[in-house]
């Protein structure tokens, strides 16, 4: 193989075939193709693009870079979802439970949060003594008994999607749809699953930012997952506005402990169960009776205690994550709320310290917004638009400022 001739060709805007994509894949996961050839390829990947076999091939070989979850043949079906991700993005938390409840196994591996959408490893690990990194051998004893777990990668999963997506993180070559979608994809396969929903975000506080792009994103994973066996649907969601009411770390497992005691909010509840029914044989109303009648929420509480945590917590997390200011934003003027800008409300988020700049940075569980008003509402001046959850009131004031740029009352 020689790599300056296959760069060379995918620069030039010809195929590049299974064996070459596997072969690159395979001798830079061992550490025989330098990094700087392969940010050159993925550069060249980034002009030209790449056909879905091409993308397919790619996701296959990053996919068995490393191991993939094996599962009984009598084991019942495998199903998850992936969020491209977004802001008050919690769906997962309410989601992995609702289906486990639905007799499904659920053996999700999450992310954390960078720049300012949220992560899914962030949220639960505010709740105390909750393990998120659990071994390969672990995810296998624990599956069985809970029907779902929530985890971060393995080192034996993807090893060259870590690596890749590190050097495409600062090399400009993160915004491709193929790498985009053998990277996500590559990892949902690991998990061994039968049937996948994707949730692809699009506006202001997405990574897509219109409706175009997710579609064209949601088409590429959708082509993948078919031609690597793995039944994929997707939902395309706008992300103008926050999900939910809360956006922050332990502000959000609170809100979810309530999505799953079947207490809303509405626009969460719609979204868990739209995505549930994707890949359910329960009807919608049956899956709503399971968030009614407490079945998700013990489901949620075995799986915390059964990854260490203590489900006892869930209830008093505003006492744990006790912040020394809420500070109540306020609606400036009488009228209908037309916007509540998700982009600008992250951004906000990202400053008070619940999410990260770069990702070794530590993230503060505390900080956030709750009680959101919703577009569309009914507000009358000095009704509280939202309450801000901060470290200082500087830091209050300085995220209210920023939130104030976003909010347009009509
Ligand atoms: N999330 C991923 O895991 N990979 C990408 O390339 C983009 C988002």
């Amino acid at each position: 193989m020689h790599i300056p001739s296959l760069i060379e060709q995918k620069r030039d805007g010809s195929e590049l075939s299974a064996d070459q994509i596997r072969d690159i894949i395979t001798a830079y996961t061992r550490g025989d193709v330098p990094d700087y050839q392969m940010s050159a390829l993925a550069m060249a990947i980034y002009f030209r693009g790449m056909s879905g076999a091409e993308t397919a091939s790619l996701t296959d070989a990053m996919l068995h870079s490393g191991g993939v979850l094996q599962w009984p043949a009598d084991a019942p079906m495998r199903v998850d979802k992936h969020s491209t991700g977004g802001i008050g993005d919690k769906t997962s938390l309410v989601l992995a439970p609702l289906l486990a409840c639905d007799g499904v196994w659920v053996p999700m591996i999450s992310g954390r949060g960078l720049g300012i959408t949220g992560g899914t490893l962030d949220k639960l690990e505010s709740i105390p003594g909750f393990r998120t990194q659990l071994s390969e051998s672990e995810i296998y004893k624990t599956l069985p008994i809970t029907g779902c777990v929530m985890v971060g990668q393995t080192a034996n999963l993807c090893p060259a999607d870590k690596k890749l997506y590190a050097l495409r993180d600062v090399t400009g070559t993160v915004q491709s749809i193929p790498l985009i979608t053998a990277s996500i994809m590559c990892k949902k396969l690991a998990e061994g699953l039968n049937r996948l929903i994707l949730d692809v975000k699009y506006g202001s506080g997405a990574f897509m930012k219109t409706h175009e792009q997710a579609h064209e994103l949601a088409q590429s994973m959708v082509t993948v997952g078919r031609a690597l066996g793995v039944r994929s649907s997707v939902r395309l969601s706008p992300m103008d506005e926050a999900t939910g009411e809360s956006a922050g770390n332990a502000l959000e497992v609170m809100e979810c402990v309530r999505c799953l005691k079947g207490q809303g909010p509405k626009d969460l509840e719609d979204i868990v169960l739209d995505l549930a029914c994707a890949v359910s044989i329960s009807s919608r109303a049956e899956l709503a009776g399971m968030l009614r009648d407490g079945r998700a929420w013990a489901k949620f509480q075995h799986m915390v205690e059964v990854q260490g945590g203590k489900a006892e917590s869930l209830e008093r997390l505003h006492l744990i994550h006790a912040v020394s200011v809420i500070h109540e934003m306020k609606a400036p003027q009488s009228g209908v709320l037309k916007r509540l800008d998700a982009g600008t409300l992250g951004r906000a988020v990202l400053g008070l310290g619940a999410g990260r700049a770069k990702a070794s940075d530590p993230v503060d569980p505390a900080v956030g917004v709750d009680q959101m008003c919703k577009v569309g509402q009914e507000v009358r001046a000095g009704d509280v638009l939202l309450r801000i959850h901060a470290r200082s009131q500087a830091a209050a004031e300085q995220a209210e400022r920023e939130i104030a740029e976003g909010v347009e009352i009509v």
